[in-house]
Formats: structure tokens, C-alpha cells, sequence
């Protein structure tokens, strides 16, 4: 697929999305949308990624979804293109996925960082749901991800008076992971990925395998996984890798097999 609205690059092992549509503060288009799905998808299969990243550009990570281009649908439009479905393949990729976010994160620009692992945002960036001053609501998983990010009584808050919310605010809530100044985030970002690709591939999949299952399934089916995915590491080089490294009091090096 041609890339229009996004750019990407490799640095070593990490693989960065560039969202870019900056005249219109990278409002999420669906071609967009339909973009950066297929590009995390490339990067699930590229075997010299570990951990993708995800940034903006400008003064946004994303204003939202394009409310141009989406101000005339209706109901059964909505039904037949079924935009947000595409969002769910999300949820399939198993490398870490971390986001920069810079300025505005509103509405499907939230969702799409509240998407991804980890986020770490600069100091003037500005998070939240807009929606309800538009006469809708998020759609794209907002409800659900904010109240699982930081509980339902915060997060109804938030979406019901559709207000910004600064960076600490957002890290203070447990919404997102980091703040840095403006001038460090990519920067940051970067090499928190770096780190993230030096651990034990296999490692970091199967722990956030374990982790993205908590709350959807009793406390007793998320131990029995966790259990079954702690078993299965040690069929893996890494894991004897790791140990044998450990005794021999040298750094380990991971190959992911
Ligand atoms: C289309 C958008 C846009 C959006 C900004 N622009 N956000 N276009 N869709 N979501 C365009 C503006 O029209 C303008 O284009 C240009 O980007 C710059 O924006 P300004 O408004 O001039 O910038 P500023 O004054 O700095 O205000 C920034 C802002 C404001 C506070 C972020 O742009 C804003 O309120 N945007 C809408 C935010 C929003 O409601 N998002 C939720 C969308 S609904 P021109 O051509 O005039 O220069 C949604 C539903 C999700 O996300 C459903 C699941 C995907």
C-alpha cells in the first residue's frame, strides 16, 4: 500500500510511524487509519524489528478523527464501510508498540495512543475526548481503554465534560507513562524503545500477552496463561541464554528464538 499519510523509517531495531498530515493536525482520515494498521502489520512480520514507534509531527500527535470527512455519514454508511473495525487489528500485534505524543491527543488521536503499550508525551502535549462537544461520543475504544487506563468514575468524568488535559494531569491519573520536556520526547521515546529491543523478544511478548488479558478475564484464567506462557519461555534460546549469562556474570544477548 502507497503511503499518503504517514511516513515511516527504520532506526536499527525499532520501526517508527510518522503520522503526517500536519495542515490538519494529523486528523485521522480512514486512508490513514487504514495506513498505519497495514504498517504495524509489516513491522509484526519484519523479523529485525522489536518495538515499534509511533510519533506526530507539528504541533499534534492527532486532533482526532477527521470530522470533515466524516460529518456527512449516517448510520448505514457507518454499517457498510464499518470504519472502526480495522482498529481491532491493533490489538493482534504482539511487538511493544510505544508512542510519542506531542501537543493534541483528542478524541481517535487518544484512542490511537491509548492503543499502543507504552506513552510517553512531552510536557505541553494536551489529552483528551472532545466528542460530546460534537454530539457524539468516542468510538474507537475510548471508553473502554480510559476507564481500564484509570478507572470508570475518572473516566467519565473526562469524556462526560470533554476537556483537555495536560500532560501531568494525564500522568498523574496513571493515563499515560512518562512526561519529558518538549524539546526530549521523541528522544526519549527512542531510546526507552532501544531499551525495550534489548530485552528477551519472546519475553516481551508473552508478558504482554499476559498483561493485555487482566482485565478481561477472571484473576484464575490470567494466572493459568501467565503460568503457560512462563512455562513455554523455557523452550527458548533467550531463556538459557539469559540464565547461562547470569551465572557467567556477562550481559546477555537476545536473539529471540
Ligand atoms: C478535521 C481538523 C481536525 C479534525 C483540526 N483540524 N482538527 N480537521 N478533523 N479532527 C484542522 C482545522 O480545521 C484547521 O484546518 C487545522 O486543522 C488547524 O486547526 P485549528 O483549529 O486552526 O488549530 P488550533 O486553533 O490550534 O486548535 C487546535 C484544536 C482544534 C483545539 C485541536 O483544531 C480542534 O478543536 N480540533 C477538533 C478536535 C476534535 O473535536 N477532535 C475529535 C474529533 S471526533 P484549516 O483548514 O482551518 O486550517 C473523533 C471521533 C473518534 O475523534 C472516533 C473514532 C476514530
Amino acid at each position: 500500500m502507497s503511503k499518503k499519510f504517514i511516513k515511516t523509517y527504520e532506526d536499527g531495531p525499532v520501526g517508527v510511524i510518522e503520522l503526517n498530515r500536519p495542515e490538519v493536525l494529523n486528523a485521522l482520515n480512514r486512508q490513514m487509519i487504514d495506513e498505519i494498521v497495514a504498517q504495524l502489520e509489516d513491522y509484526q512480520r519484519n523479523s529485525a524489528i522489536r518495538v515499534i514507534m509511533m510519533k506526530g509531527n507539528g504541533k499534534a500527535f492527532a486532533a482526532g478523527a477527521d470530522i470533515e470527512e466524516m460529518k456527512n455519514d449516517t448510520p448505514t454508511s457507518m454499517e457498510l464501510a464499518d470504519p472502526f473495525a480495522v482498529w481491532d487489528r491493533i490489538a493482534s500485534i504482539k511487538k511493544p508498540i510505544i508512542t510519542a505524543v506531542n501537543g493534541f491527543a483528542l478524541g481517535g488521536g487518544f484512542e490511537l495512543a491509548l492503543h499502543c503499550d507504552l506513552i510517553v508525551a512531552s510536557e505541553d502535549a494536551k489529552f483528551g475526548f472532545p466528542e460530546v462537544k460534537l454530539g457524539v461520543m468516542p468510538g474507537a475504544g475510548g471508553t473502554q481503554l480510559l476507564s481500564k487506563a484509570i478507572g470508570q468514575r475518572k473516566a467519565l468524568e473526562w469524556i462526560w465534560l470533554g476537556e483537555q488535559m495536560s500532560a501531568n494531569e494525564a500522568l498523574e491519573l496513571g493515563a499515560i507513562n512518562r512526561v519529558t520536556s518538549k524539546e526530549l520526547v521523541e528522544e526519549e521515546t527512542m531510546r526507552l524503545a532501544h531499551q525495550l529491543a534489548e530485552q528477551a523478544p519472546l519475553s516481551l511478548r508473552l508478558i504482554k500477552e499476559a498483561v493485555d488479558v487482566s482485565s478481561d478475564v477472571p484473576l484464575r484464567e490470567g494466572m493459568k496463561l501467565e503460568r503457560k506462557n512462563f512455562y513455554l519461555l523455557f523452550d527458548s534460546q533467550d531463556q538459557s541464554e539469559g540464565m547461562q549469562a547470569f551465572v557467567e556474570k556477562r550481559p546477555p544477548h537476545f536473539k529471540g528464538e
